[in-house]
């Protein structure tokens, strides 16, 4: 029976334990390129004894940033301090990954402590914006510009050059965004994509999207090094993206090449009912686990040890992400397995204060 400690192989990369640091945008970079402080965030959860570090969503091109603040992979400049950093998490037995990103009609915002609303050109924000449909988000955001199909070709070449990129920086997982209401979540929902061509209407054209990514990436990204796809598994909105739906695109994806489902939830639209409490997405990752034989990562309100470990042994998911808990304690695989009496070796410099309790 697996553990919360047991190693996970995903083609021939290896993870100590079944523990990923969610991705967590951060805000703050400028003009896209990594600093000190996502050394500092990503490289202690490392030194902490994750073994899967993920970078925030990264974006694939300027406009498909998030905030003007947003980590990018855009121009090869933005490749040599990822390099270092990710250099560094892997000296310390973690696996490096970055999560790529489009934002669609959620781009050109600011941090959520400035309130996140729309950032004016002059404040360093940028029009037009793109989405599958030229619909805002909600009431009184940007209109996004519709997409046409050398757009949507831009956007699909884009994510595999910052692919490459990402490999040249030693990244050793990638993960597609595809989650909380961004472009390539857009695609799949119904309540965002109203196209009538190929890539609208029925189910085959609103995954089209991101299979395309997904086969563009696979074409550059080495055989041997996985690739994840963030899923908002549902829309908790009635007519909108479904379980079902999101059982019946991963079966899409699998055969694609994609080894990992992260599974989350919601963003389409604002003001869905969202039943958030313990491990609520959970039953996502143990569904399309089991009717898509993908191993999937479950997230959302994980952060116990004992709530983690019972999910891995009973096969609810094979990997668990955490976020919020990460931010409180970047330590937490340390402390989680010194709770569950599970050896662990810890950084050397770091070896007395994680002794047996
Ligand atoms: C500060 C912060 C930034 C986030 N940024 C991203 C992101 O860049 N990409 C993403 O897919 N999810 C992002 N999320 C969502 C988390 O990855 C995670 O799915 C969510 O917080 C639920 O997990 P938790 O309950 O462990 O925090 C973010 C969450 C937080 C708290």
């Amino acid at each position: 029976m697996p553990t919360l400690f047991s190693p996970l192989k995903l083609r021939d990369v290896h993870l100590r334990n079944r523990i990923g640091v969610s991705p967590m945008c951060q805000y703050s970079s400028v003009d896209g390129f990594a600093n000190k402080w996502h050394l500092v965030h990503l490289g202690s959860r490392a030194v902490g004894g994750a073994a899967l570090v993920m970078t925030e969503a990264t974006a694939v091109t300027p406009e498909g940033r998030i905030s003007p603040q947003d980590l990018g992979l855009w121009k090869d400049t933005q490749i040599e301090i990822l390099a270092q950093i990710f250099r560094f998490i892997e000296a310390q037995g973690a696996v490096p990954a970055m999560q790529l990103a489009h934002a669609g009609r959620k781009a050109s915002t600011s941090p959520p402590w400035e309130g996140g609303d729309a950032v004016s050109e002059t404040n360093g924000g940028w029009r037009p914006i793109y989405a599958p449909t030229a619909e805002p988000f909600k009431k009184d955001d940007i209109v996004p510009r519709e997409l046409d199909h050398a757009g949507i070709q831009y956007v699909v070449r884009a994510f595999a050059q910052s692919a490459q990129r990402a490999l040249a920086s030693g990244a050793k997982m990638i993960e597609i965004h595809a989650a909380h209401g961004y472009l390539l979540h857009e695609f799949l929902s119904p309540l965002s994509n109203k196209r009538t061509d190929e890539y609208g209407g029925a189910f085959d054209n609103r995954t089209r999207a991101l299979r395309e990514v997904v086969q563009a990436i696979r074409r550059i990204w080495p055989e041997s090094l996985p690739v994840a796809v963030r899923i908002s598994a549902t829309d908790w909105v009635e007519g909108g993206w479904d379980a079902d739906q999101s059982v019946a695109l991963v079966h899409q994806l699998k055969p694609l090449g994609v080894d990992l489902i992260d599974c989350s939830s919601g963003g389409a639209v604002p003001n869905a009912k969202i039943p958030l409490g313990p491990g609520y997405q959970v039953p996502f990752a143990e569904r399309i686990r089991r009717e898509a034989q993908v191993p999937t990562a479950a997230v959302g309100m994980i952060t116990t040890p004992e709530q983690a470990n019972d999910l891995i042994r009973a096969r609810r998911a094979d990997v668990i992400f955490m976020a919020r808990e990460f931010l409180r304690e970047p330590y937490w695989p340390l402390n989680a397995a010194a709770d569950l009496g599970i050896p662990m070796k810890a950084p050397v410099q770091y070896g007395r204060a994680f002794v047996a309790r």
